[in-house]
């Protein structure tokens, strides 16, 4: 018998919200090395062309499409647009605001802004996206979520709280349609270096390094790049008895 490489993404369309940079971006270059089609997306238009660039020098394909997913119904639009280009098999929601605030210190805009981007959105993605792949009997979601949903810090008070929030649309969803084979699952990293954690690298270098080696049993941040083989998993025929679950990339927590 000749084994299928179960990792095998040729034939599927995968649509990865917030992937014009970081993990986004890692994990939809690495969904196209294993030979998805992508439909990249990032908050405005042009976001994502340096990242189709290097999918299409790899030989592998990708579209792109934009949108602002703190708007009334941007997530419900987005998957629309998607499967007017290819049927969605695959949803990274990926994209995230986070503004860091104590609850205190938290306004209500922030509250509403963060709401939006994570719940809102991610609500009406899943509300427009789960039947359709259901239809198809194949799906698999893949949530990004944060060690900050099981282990929150105060100082992304309302950031973790819709971290936890979002796993738990997964989990009720990952119930309801596991019958359809439609599996939902979330991969939560730890800390990983990109643009939203760059500017306090740059306000007080020694600070930050003194504050990584000690974060986790690594004694450092995580790459984009890192979150990749879990994704790929997470997308693939290899997961098909595992939903409603959760992966930690954290180096040690
Ligand atoms: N980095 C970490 O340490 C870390 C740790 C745990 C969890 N995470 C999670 O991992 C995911 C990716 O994080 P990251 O650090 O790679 O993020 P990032 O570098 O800040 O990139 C954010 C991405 O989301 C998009 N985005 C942000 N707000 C948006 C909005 N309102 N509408 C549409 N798109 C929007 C951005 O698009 P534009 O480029 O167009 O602005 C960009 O593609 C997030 O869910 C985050 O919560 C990150």
């Amino acid at each position: 018998m000749r084994l299928e490489n179960i990792f095998d993404l040729k034939g599927r369309t995968a649509l990865v919200t917030g992937s014009s940079r970081g993990i986004g971006a890692a994990i939809a270059e690495g969904l196209a090395g294993a030979g998805a089609h992508i439909i990249l997306h990032g908050a405005k238009p042009g976001a994502t062309v340096a990242v189709q660039q290097r999918i299409v020098a790899s030989g592998a394909t990708a579209d792109e499409l934009a949108g602002d997913l703190s708007e009334a119904g941007a997530g419900r639009a987005l998957i629309e647009r998607a499967e007017a280009i290819a049927p969605v098999d695959i949803l990274v929601i990926n994209a995230s605001a986070q503004i860091n605030a104590t609850l205190s210190a938290l306004t209500p805009n922030d509250l509403a802004f963060q709401f939006a981007v994570n719940l809102g959105s991610t609500i009406d993605m899943l509300q427009s996206a789960l039947p359709k792949m259901a239809a198809r009997k194949w799906g698999r979601v893949v949530s990004i979520g944060s060690v900050n949903q099981l282990r929150p810090k105060s100082v992304v008070t309302a950031y973790a709280a819709t971290k936890a929030a979002q796993h738990n649309l997964i989990q009720s969803q990952a119930r309801d349609y596991a019958r359809e084979n439609v599996l939902l699952n979330t991969l939560a990293p730890g800390l990983v270096d990109t643009d939203r954690n760059a500017h306090r690298r740059d306000e007080d270098p020694e600070g930050w390094e003194e504050y990584v080696r000690t974060l986790n049993w690594m004694g450092r941040a995580g790459r984009p790049e890192e979150m990749v083989g879990a994704a790929v998993f997470l997308a693939s025929q290899a997961c098909s008895f595992m939903t409603g679950e959760t992966i930690y990339l954290t180096g040690g927590y």
